[in-house]
């Protein structure tokens, strides 16, 4: 093993499409993906890291009373690991004050939009609505104020007339693809 990696674990929910640009770049961000942590057992991304050879936990957050108590069960495994970065990558929990303080200024999130602009969902569709001209896609460090902490890297794309919400999340996806290894490299740069 190569020990000038930095070991990284990598939170999901869904696709892990985003994952997937993650693995696939590794080697260029010099990151080692040590674990993919699930909430949800039947999410894509656990494949897509089993077919990488990279080690999986799927935590069931409905198992568990409170948000504080998932949230400690991953404390807890994240721990046994202690990566420098915690990546979330279409993680769809929000995390407690306890989760961040944890790993305060090493937990990165990829969000659908330029922020400030846009924070939760449906950016998209809020874009379009207010005759945005331009869409995009942002990573940033986590912080308790949701979607709000020091922005890492954006991209901007064009919105044209003829943009759904679909069509424009697609466009946005792709994007994300591209961001999400810049990102984490800068971000391992400036700690
Ligand atoms: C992406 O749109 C990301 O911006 C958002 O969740 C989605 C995850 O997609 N946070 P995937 O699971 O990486 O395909």
């Amino acid at each position: 093993m190569n020990k000038s990696l930095s070991n990284i674990v990598v939170l999901i929910s869904g696709s892990g499409s985003n994952l997937q640009s993650i693995i696939d770049n590794a080697n260029d961000i010099g990151i080692n993906i040590k674990c993919v942590i699930s909430n949800k057992a039947n999410a894509f991304g656990l494949e897509r890291a089993k077919k990488a050879g990279i080690a999986t936990q799927f935590i069931d957050h409905t198992q568990f009373e409170t948000r504080e108590d998932f949230d400690q069960k991953l404390i807890q495994h994240i721990n046994t690991i202690n990566p420098e970065l915690v990546i979330l990558a279409g993680f769809m929990r929000i995390l407690s004050t306890d989760f961040i303080n944890a790993f305060a200024g090493k937990i990165l999130n990829i969000h659908p939009a330029l922020l400030p602009k846009y924070k939760g969902l449906n950016t998209h569709q809020r874009a379009i609505d207010a005759g945005e001209k331009f869409a995009g896609a942002t990573v940033h460090f986590v912080t308790n104020e949701l979607d709000s902490g020091e922005i890492i890297l954006q991209q901007s794309v064009p919105i044209q007339s003829i943009d759904t919400a679909e069509s424009l999340a697609k466009k946005v996806l792709a994007q994300e693809h591209l961001l999400y290894p810049k990102a984490i490299k800068k971000a391992l740069g400036l700690r």
